[in-house]
């Protein structure tokens, strides 16, 4: 390498480290979605004149901070026995980038300490922690591996409110091979096919695989928008798990289907390709412009409203319609780690009375004899089974239109006992895991 070309890669490291840092920032103290500061990032931060591997190095930091926060906190707690110095600035940050550099990235030492010590250049103010950073990234070098073997990253990583509540509901090895999803270094990506004939043709062309619910799943992906067939439209961007709830209304071919709660879009996609009228509602006018685009994009129509469901009122009655209700989205955390750290006790709470409230104001909708799904993408039982005892005491005319392995073989892993489904980020592990789903299927076949 030249001196010139040296110079500049490092400039641009240094660049993506800061960006990371900032990233973290954001997204820690703002609560903002870590997809949205990145956004902000490219566009005004200085993540804007890096090319496109170094912006993803700098997310990839971001990522891995917020996937083993909890680990790197205990650690650094470890080797800074006088603990972190109060008014001390993007010092812990800087030290949870250099440890999530170190400890999971396997980038050399002293490019970590480099860096690391660098920052201090934009933050001169804070530039008299330099000796301690340079120390603490060094310990962390030499004995920072042996030491995380003695944390259980479960416990650790996740909020104790958390960590307590899925080990009650799924035990502690289960939560412990959910965790083990939420820190995998690589995301897979999935794709739904407009036309799932195609399916063969797409897998060899773009070297993807296929799931066991029909779409395609690719390892690694650089910007979605250069993969091959996202500009002919002849796929969309939706989790594996995330295409089972249309799957349970059955043959919607030519009905009336009413997609509530829809932006951005993956199942209304779903259910206008399988050749549905659909109405598409959501309360968010910038969300509903994604379903926009995709529709148009794939060459497919829906009618789409952006109004409030609580103050739509419709004509007719539905024969199907299908609620994804906003939730906590705990079963996302594989593609948002951010959400481990943003999310309390009470959310859950704020949202499963929020979904209760819509599932009885969404049942007075259904037409007699009608089917609708209820779903949602959290793993917490308040916003997915335990709602529905409840709801079918106050909707008597509405039972659970269960689920049978019949009716989906490849799937019957995910059917409960009471006919519902429930899919979790540690299933499919061998092929990269999956969304963390709730869904049920009700009918107000009940008293005909
Ligand atoms: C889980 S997301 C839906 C995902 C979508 N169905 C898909 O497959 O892409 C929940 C959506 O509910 C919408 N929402 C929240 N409250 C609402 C309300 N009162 N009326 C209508 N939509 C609402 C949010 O804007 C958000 O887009």
């Amino acid at each position: 390498m030249t001196e010139n070309k040296a110079q500049s890669s490092k400039k641009s490291g240094m660049a993506a480290r800061e960006g990371a840092l900032r990233l973290i920032h954001t997204v820690l103290s703002e609560k903002a979605l870590l997809d949205d500061a990145y956004a902000h990032e490219i566009k005004d931060g200085p993540l804007r004149k890096l090319n496109g591997n170094d912006r993803a190095f700098a997310k990839r930091i971001a990522i891995t901070v917020l996937q083993h926060l909890g680990e790197i906190d205990q650690l650094l707690a470890r080797f800074m026995e006088r603990g972190m110095p109060k008014k001390s600035g993007p010092l812990r940050n800087i030290l949870r980038i250099g440890t999530a550099e170190l400890l999971f990235l396997n980038t050399p030492p002293h490019a970590v300490v480099d860096c690391a010590v660098s920052h201090f250049r934009t933050w001169r103010k804070y530039a008299g922690f330099k000796g301690l950073t340079n120390a603490v990234l060094r310990r962390i070098a030499s004995e920072g591996e042996k030491e995380l073997l003695t944390i259980d990253p479960a416990k650790a990583n996740l909020p104790d409110w958390m960590y307590h509540a899925l080990c009650s509901t799924y035990g502690a090895e289960t939560t412990a091979a959910m965790m083990h999803q939420f820190m995998r270094p690589q995301i897979p990506l999935d794709l739904s096919l407009k036309d799932p004939h195609d399916i063969d043709q797409w897998a060899e062309k773009l070297g993807a695989e296929k799931t066991p619910a029909g779409s395609l799943r690719l390892a690694t992906h650089d910007r979605v928008d250069l993969i091959e067939g996202f500009q002919e439209g002849a796929w969309w961007v939706q989790d594996a798990a995330a295409t089972l709830p249309v799957r349970m209304l059955g043959d919607v071919k030519d009905q009336r289907v009413l997609d509530l709660c829809a932006a951005p879009g993956g199942k209304t996609m779903q259910l206008v390709a399988q050749g549905a009228r659909v109405t598409a509602l959501d309360i968010s006018k910038k969300r509903l412009q994604r379903i926009e685009e995709n529709l148009s994009r794939v060459g497919l129509q829906a009618e789409l409203i952006a109004k409030d469901l609580f103050k739509q009122t419709f004509d007719e009655k539905w024969p199907f319609i299908l609620l994804d209700a906003p939730c906590s989205a705990t079963g996302t955390i594989r593609r948002h780690p951010e959400l481990i750290h943003q999310r309390t006790e009470d959310d859950i709470a704020h949202f499963s009375r929020l979904q209760a409230k819509m599932l009885n104001h969404v049942a007075t909708l259904l037409a007699p004899g009608g089917k609708m799904v209820f779903c949602t993408c959290s793993l917490q039982p308040q916003e997915g089974p335990e709602l529905i005892g409840d709801f079918l005491m106050q909707n008597p005319d509405f039972a659970i239109d269960p689920l049978s392995a019949e009716e989906m073989p490849e799937l019957a892993l995910f059917i409960q006992e009471d006919g519902s489904l429930r899919t979790r980020p540690d299933q499919w592990s061998d092929i990269g895991g999956m969304d963390g789903f709730f869904a049920i299927r009700l009918s107000n076949e009940a008293n005909p």
